[in-house]
């Protein structure tokens, strides 16, 4: 039995104050029976893993480099995160995707060396809109699965996050049939590539989860848990989603 996720993303959002929310976080769900992440900004990462200690939240970065240190102005190494107190890091956002150029295979290559650093890697992926009103969604996530998925991997160390990315941010979350399109198509690849073993690693959906939706998303067939973006950044939004996969 796969073990369900919450994940939140905070991306680019969030000051010292507002760590407030995750003790908010932590005192409305102490003992959560699924996996409760919170991904903040990487200036909040070590004051947040020193304050989630003891509780139930685990905490995780945005993005790593695939180097394990060097002349990488700016960058974060899997390593540093993990000295910060981080356990997981989402690889392969479509918003590094489009604003830095992550190709598949350098996403691969930081989710190697996320894993390598004894990081749970949150490998995400997803279509366009005018890939899916193409038809062409099914190709696009096995491309993308295939050419990002690292060498070495279980259960364990890597997470996967179907995002389209037509939905992230919008309001307009994909159908359920969508999602379970996805989902299971993920689940096929998984098992081809993996055999038993691929049916161990969760698989979340990214893309305006809310309060509202969450239940029905996660009861759609494959679908672990959630990579939540505007709805994780308070308690408040995030205690009703962490509830309905519990
Ligand atoms: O990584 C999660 C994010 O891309 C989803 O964002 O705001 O649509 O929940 P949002």
């Amino acid at each position: 039995m796969r073990r369900k996720l919450a994940a939140g993303n905070w991306k680019m959002n969030g000051l010292g104050a507002d760590l407030a929310e995750l003790d908010r976080l932590c005192a409305a769900h102490p003992a959560p029976n699924c996996e409760m992440l919170i991904c903040p900004p990487a200036t909040l990462i070590h004051r947040a893993a020193t304050l989630a200690e003891g509780t139930a939240l685990r905490i995780g970065g945005q993005d790593c480099h695939a180097a394990t240190s060097g002349a990488h102005t700016g960058d974060l190494s899997a390593e540093m995160l993990r000295d910060a107190g981080a356990t997981h890091v989402i690889t392969g956002h479509s918003e590094r995707r489009a604003d830095h150029g992550e190709t598949d295979a350098i996403v691969r290559a930081k989710t190697e060396a996320a894993i390598a650093a004894g990081l749970t890697a949150i490998l995400c992926l997803g279509e366009s809109l005018a890939e899916r009103e193409s038809g062409r969604t099914l190709d696009v996530i096995r491309a993308q699965l295939s050419d990002s998925l690292p060498e070495d991997f279980s259960g364990e160390t890597l997470v996967v996050a179907y995002e389209p990315v037509w939905a992230i941010g919008t309001g307009k979350v994909a159908s359920l049939d969508q999602i379970a399109e996805v989902h299971v198509f993920l689940r096929s690849q998984l098992l081809e590539r993996l055999g038993a073993d691929g049916d161990l690693i969760r698989l979340l959906y990214g893309g305006s989860v809310k309060a509202a939706n969450a239940a029905e998303i996660f009861a759609v067939p494959e679908v672990d848990g959630a990579l939540v973006g505007g709805a994780s950044l308070t308690a408040a939004d995030f205690t009703p989603i962490v509830t309905a996969l519990d």
